[in-house]
């Protein structure tokens, strides 16, 4: 258990039996200076408040009800009412002694929850771009945190595979010769040769409409040669998951075609229900909760005049699968905040439909654009979407220039491995040291940069750590030599009992900058540490250099599992 959550429940308790009430909250959290000891309890203000009494009354009260012996060498009750708490150095140690467990993945399935966690989901008819990214890197962060937790993670890519478009590029690959080999080898271009002759050529545009249509009623014909496309399409995405180390594999795909047979059925159902009604020949479900500011209600159409379904329609068919048959009951989306309504929509038809019941959680998380330093979403200089093919490339190629200029003795294979982790690496943290919420600013060399909070930098820390023991020809630390004196010593130590809390705190809100903001400043308090604290001088006696030892093996290990869980990968040099 992590010190906070030590001192929050001993602290409700004590605030408790001193008439603070049931559901006081103690409001523990690290204290901004080391005057005010290491933790500081905050909440006596408010329970103060509302029992009528005098905070610092309170607060003498609470501390003696408290019994931290074991934890604490001093507790002290500051201004208005705060409680000050100075840990014991030997609890620090013994805590850190422990601290190495967090650092291992929880059993599978201990937790006894299925989360289904939809993510990345291109659609299939050009290849990924840019704005693809964010749904993949932050979605297959939250993927691994829980899996390492040990929830059942279930990654569904909701792959956009249904569609008018697919008529155009069927007919094109059926039609123009060596089109296959160009959708293998560059897809967006043979979108773009598809696109002309459709526009073009209205015999080809007739031919592609008719194999719509054909396609739509189930055609052998047309669904073979839209399967062949498919598989192309899906070839491209999975060798970009490759590159990026994003961990969906064919396993994972759920494709919008995957619920064809479903959406009759959801229709049927949800008229049924009386929830969809007939709105010029269409089926539409009104929502008096999302109305408008003039009171109009929103209207989710599930089903279009002339039959057809719609994104929508799927994603009820989704929702359902999801629930009912995978059993989830946590549901998390990676998706754009431009679908923010179309989200509100599904989840209160849901609700409302008894799709999914109380007892399961929806949780849309939505991102901003990632920008270019014009203010304007991310594009190529003449302006069009950045394919991820090229942008990976560009960053393999950046990361391979700046380790050349550095000009080490590492031979040169395992150069292009280490360029390889660090133009990834940057990518990844660029996006996800952002606030996932907002736009951000895309820019290679802040995010290629070796200092500020970019992943060269905590890479490089990483590697400062493994060559103290390298250089000195030494094993791994003792993980139970811990013996803490030193202020930087103690900061460090905190930190690193912290990290349990971060991931939880990930695991539970989404936001992975909270866990690269954490490495970043692990990493800082490690070089303060580094630097005032000696480990090989002759003069430094046995216990503090073991004990020093360790904390550089912990700081290590903590980072690198941190890193992992971001998906971003480390190397013992560079
Ligand atoms: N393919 C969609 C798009 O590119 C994203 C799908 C997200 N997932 C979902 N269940 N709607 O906009």
């Amino acid at each position: 258990m992590s010190i906070k959550l030590i001192l929050g429940k001993r602290i409700a308790d004590a605030m408790q039996r001193a008439g603070a009430g049931q559901d006081a909250n103690p409001a523990v959290a690290r204290s901004k200076q080391a005057k005010f000891g290491d933790y500081q309890a905050n909440g006596v203000l408010g329970a103060a408040k509302k029992l009528g009494c005098k905070p610092r009354e309170l607060a003498e009260r609470v501390v003696a009800e408290l019994d931290l012996d074991d934890i604490a060498e001093k507790i002290e009750v500051a201004g208005p009412g705060f409680i000050n708490i100075f840990l014991r150095t030997d609890f620090i140690d013994r805590e850190l002694s422990l601290a190495g467990n967090a650092l291992q993945p929880a059993e599978a399935d201990s937790r006894q929850q299925t989360v289904v966690i939809d993510y990345s989901a291109p659609n299939l008819a050009k290849e990924m771009h840019v704005g693809h990214l964010r749904s993949t890197i932050i979605g297959d962060v939250l993927a691994r945190l829980l899996e390492f937790q040990g929830y059942t993670v279930i990654r569904q890519n909701h792959m956009g595979d249904w569609g008018t478009q697919f008529g155009m590029l069927i007919a094109e690959l059926e039609t123009v010769p060596g089109a296959e080999n160009m959708a293998l080898n560059d897809l967006e271009a043979f979108y773009q040769q598809a696109k002309r002759h459709f526009d073009d050529d209205p015999a080809f545009a007739d031919k592609a409409r008719d194999y719509v249509v054909r396609l739509q009623s189930g055609e052998q014909h047309c669904l073979t040669l839209w399967q062949r496309f498919i598989d192309i399409s899906i070839s491209h995405s999975n060798h970009i998951y490759q590159q990026l180390g994003v961990t969906l594999t064919n396993e994972h795909v759920m494709p919008e075609s995957a619920y064809n047979d479903a959406l009759p059925g959801i229709v049927n159902r949800l008229v049924d229900a009386g929830l969809a009604v007939d709105d010029a020949g269409a089926k539409v479900i009104f929502l008096e909760e999302l109305a408008d500011k003039n009171g109009k209600p929103a209207a989710f159409i599930i089903q279009k005049s002339g039959g057809g379904y719609l994104y929508a329609t799927t994603d009820i068919a989704a929702l359902d699968h999801r629930v009912n048959t995978l059993g989830a009951s946590r549901l998390m989306y990676f998706i754009d905040a431009r679908q923010s309504l179309h989200m509100k929509e599904l989840f209160l038809v849901g609700r409302k439909s008894g799709i999914v019941g109380d007892d399961v959680s929806l949780e849309h998380h939505a991102f901003g654009t990632m920008m270019g330093k014009d203010g304007k979403p991310f594009k190529t200089r003449a302006g069009g979407t950045v394919k991820l093919a090229d942008f990976i490339a560009e960053s393999l190629d950046r990361a391979t220039r700046l380790l050349q200029e550095r000009n080490s003795d590492i031979d040169s294979k395992e150069q292009q491995d280490i360029a390889r982790k660090i133009g990834i690496g940057a990518i990844k943290y660029a996006d996800l040291s952002k606030t996932r919420t907002n736009d951000y600013v895309f820019d290679w060399d802040s995010m290629l940069s070796f200092e500020g909070n970019t992943a060269p930098y905590l890479q490089y820390a990483y590697t400062r750590i493994r060559s103290i023991f390298r250089k000195a020809g030494l094993q791994r630390g003792e993980r139970t030599a811990f013996a803490i004196r030193e202020a930087e010593e103690r900061e460090l130590a905190l930190l690193l009992l912290q990290f349990n809390n971060v991931l939880d705190q990930v695991a539970q809100e989404a936001y992975p900058h909270v866990l690269c903001t954490f490495l970043y400043e692990l990493a800082s308090a490690f070089m303060s540490f580094y630097e005032a604290c000696p480990i090989l001088r002759s003069d430094v006696d046995e216990a503090d250099k073991n004990s020093r030892l360790a904390l550089c093996d912990l700081s290590a290990d903590t980072l690198r599992c941190g890193l992992n869980i971001l998906g971003i990968e480390t190397m013992e040099q560079m």
